[in-house]
């Protein structure tokens, strides 16, 4: 891959690209342009989410996820148009996730990009979706390489060190359960409903996180991976094991599972953070953790991180809450960082329902690095 960066800033000056994003159930449409300071302007950002649709099957049901996608992304893309006060020819490329994520959401996106991109001439540029979270920082504020990034959503959970733009090191990700998942399906089992990780947060408010004992996973193993489903599996023992429940269990039980997900982050992220300090001792302090994606959200997960942070030497950043969570003006941005490279894509560009960032492990095994089962892995 070509990490060439941009040939020369006034080239990149002024770019215009259109980003698009379907991959799990989010249809989002953003318009972005490059000043000559580098900074990113948003001029349009639109998400359209589809909760209603699938609240009563109680998780994100692919079908009509694809379907809600397809009706919604030629629409989406005008609105932004419409938005930014622009037309196809004042753009400079067309960017949209190809991958990993649901397939047949995948294909809503990537298709309407190249039917833009044929129709109007512009280049098309893919965008893996992992790549949009780990520079979503760098929409709202400036941020030089190398960061450790803790990515930790509903289908993802990985620690990586952004190095640059197309390069990132996976120090480690789960091997069941994303940390969402882990909400959700909590959430499902305490009867909280759909969403269920800000059910979950709102519950937990009212109950002692110490009054049950949940187990700590993967305690005293190397490495920087992450465990979910012996907690999801310990939580749902104890709902099921308690004869009538009461609101006051519940809270307590939403509350242990909370603060038990949030420590087990906060512990793997700590090793990650010694590992990043090794590899880079010139990075003065406070060096840089980011976190994205959905559970980015909980204040009991951004505490325990930001408390971790602080004794190691690190300062936690975290982007704003709409570009935490699945979005288009991340995936304009990847595009867009893309597009100065030079690295845009053929009309054939495959949707790809896995697709590691980091190339290593895309090399040793391509079924590894986007989180096992959830529902973008
Ligand atoms: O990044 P995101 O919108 O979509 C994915 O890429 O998956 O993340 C959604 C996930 C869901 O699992 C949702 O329950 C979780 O993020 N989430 C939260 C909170 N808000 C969203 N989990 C815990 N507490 C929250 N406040
Ligand atoms: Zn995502």
């Amino acid at each position: 891959m070509d990490l060439a960066p941009p040939s020369s800033s006034t080239q990149a000056d002024g770019l215009i690209v259109l980003g698009l994003e379907s991959s799990c159930d989010e249809s989002a449409a953003a318009i972005l342009r490059r000043q000559a300071d580098g900074r990113i302007e948003v001029l349009a950002d639109l998400v359209l989410g589809q909760t209603e649709a699938h609240a009563p099957f109680g998780g994100v049901v692919p079908e009509i996820a694809a379907r809600a996608h397809a009706e919604a992304m030629d629409g989406l893309a005008a609105a932004a148009l419409n938005e930014a006060g622009l037309s196809l020819a004042d753009l400079d490329g067309i960017a949209a996730t190809s991958g990993p994520g649901l397939i047949g959401g995948v294909m809503a996106a990537l298709m309407t990009a190249k039917g833009l991109a044929l129709g109007s001439g512009k280049p098309l540029i893919a965008v893996n979706h992992l790549e949009g979270h780990a520079l979503s920082p760098r929409l709202s504020e400036p941020l030089d390489f190398p960061y450790l990034l803790l990515l930790v959503s509903g289908g993802h959970t990985q620690l990586l060190i952004a190095e640059a733009v197309g390069r990132y090191r996976r120090l480690g990700s789960t091997l069941d359960d994303a940390a969402g998942e882990a909400f959700d399906k909590t959430a499902k089992v305490l009867g909280l409903g759909f969403p269920g990780g800000p059910a979950l947060e709102r519950c937990a408010q009212e109950g002692d996180a110490t009054r049950f004992d949940l187990p700590v996973p993967l305690k005293g193993k190397p490495g920087c991976d992450f465990s979910f489903a012996g907690l999801k599996t310990a939580a749902r023992q104890i709902w099921d094991g308690l004869e009538t429940p009461t609101e006051q269990d519940r809270a307590d039980l939403a509350a242990s599972v909370q603060a038990a997900i949030a420590r087990a982050l906060a512990s793997r992220t700590k090793r990650a953070m010694d590992r990043f300090a090794e590899d880079y001792p010139d990075i003065a302090q406070p060096r840089p953790l980011v976190v994205a994606g959905g559970v980015a959200a909980n204040r009991t997960v951004r505490a325990a991180l930001e408390e971790a942070a602080g004794h190691a030497g690190f300062s936690l950043i975290a982007p704003p809450m709409k570009w935490c969570t699945d979005n288009a003006a991340m995936i304009a941005l990847a595009g867009l960082e893309k597009l100065v490279r030079g690295q845009t894509d053929e009309l054939d560009a495959p949707a790809r329902a896995r697709w590691p960032l980091d190339a290593v492990s895309a090399k040793l095994d391509p079924a590894i690095g986007s989180g096992r089962k959830g529902p973008k892995a």
